[in-house]
């Protein structure tokens, strides 16, 4: 039985990954997961210099999820680049790092430090709802979405994945113009931006009164969005979005996802990646499937 699967030329153990911003950089969950189990750690957003995030409160439960408004707190990349790639290079894994920006400037700095660290590819968050500059300013716009993205393979010697926003009219139009400017793979979705009202204190839930919401309710949004995308580009694709268990990821798979990440599920169950690994590998088993290729963009 083969899980391994191909993104851009790197192969990972299996298709399973965790999703940017709710897994850290592996450590703080590192007691309870064994991180070789992963296919690939992807990082916290990391920028050039340090950002201290949005006012608290800055997270809120809603039905089915949460929403966030971190605001893409990170120590910069040279505190990154010293204290985590050393750690994650322990273990027999991918590592993803997501890069954030304010300017094309920004994302490209921190594309081109990383060029000669030891990082497997580059995931560029291009779609955070939470930074009023940089972040969804480019995701939202498809000619915006190309420029950034053939800026950035200009620098970048390893692949990139463009992550998509969910917050746009047609995902379609986002993925073609992430594919015709050069992305090597997509990621979607972020989370949808959202909102909660605190009815007792009579404010908004999170500071920053939206925040991005992520969890099982945005999972049927998020299927599709990737089923869509995937019938619309030729470059491969990794799904997320509320995925909790591995008939969640399987339908990502089965919706036309290589490999699949997995978010929200970390704060509720932290062995939700291994299980999730181990729940695919059962239904193999169940449906005698091979390899696990023969899974992906199956229903169309
Ligand atoms: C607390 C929190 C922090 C996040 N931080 C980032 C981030 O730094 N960069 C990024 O690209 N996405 C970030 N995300 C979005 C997730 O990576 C993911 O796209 C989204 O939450 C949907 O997946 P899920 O429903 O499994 O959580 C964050 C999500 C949460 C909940």
């Amino acid at each position: 039985m083969n899980m391994k699967v191909n993104l851009a030329g790197v192969t990972l153990n299996n298709p399973v990954m965790t999703a940017s911003g709710t897994f850290g950089s592996g450590e703080e969950y590192s007691e309870l997961v064994d991180l070789n189990r992963l296919g690939a750690v992807v990082t916290k957003g990391v920028a050039n210099i340090p950002w201290a995030g949005n006012p608290t409160p800055r997270i809120a439960e809603t039905y089915g999820g949460m929403i966030n408004a971190i605001g893409l707190q990170n120590p910069g990349m040279d505190v990154f680049i010293k204290r985590d790639i050393p750690f994650l290079k322990k273990y027999d894994t991918k590592i993803i790092v997501n890069v954030c920006g304010k300017t094309t400037e920004d994302y490209i700095e921190v594309v081109e430090r990383l060029s000669d660290e030891p990082v497997d590819m580059l995931e560029i968050n291009i779609s955070c709802p939470n930074v009023k500059e940089g972040g969804i300013a480019f995701g939202q716009d498809p000619k915006a979405v190309e420029a950034i993205t053939r800026e950035i393979k200009k620098y970048a010697k390893q692949p990139v994945i463009m992550k998509l926003s969910p917050n746009v009219t047609d995902i379609t139009v986002m993925a073609k113009a992430a594919e015709a400017g050069g992305a090597d793979v997509l990621s979607m979705i972020n989370t949808l931006t959202g909102m909660k009202i605190d009815v007792n204190r009579r404010t908004f839930a999170v500071a920053n009164k939206t925040g991005g919401l992520s969890g099982p309710a945005i999972k049927p949004i998020a299927v599709r969005m990737v089923y869509q995308a995937a019938c619309a580009v030729k470059i491969p694709i990794i799904g997320m979005g509320g995925i909790m268990t591995a008939e969640d990821a399987l339908e990502f798979i089965l919706a036309g996802a290589t490999a699949v990440s997995v978010g929200t599920a970390n704060f509720v169950n932290p062995y939700a990646t291994t299980e999730i690994i181990a729940g695919i590998e059962d239904y193999m088993v169940k449906y005698q499937i091979e390899d696990l290729s023969e899974l992906i963009g199956a229903v169309r």
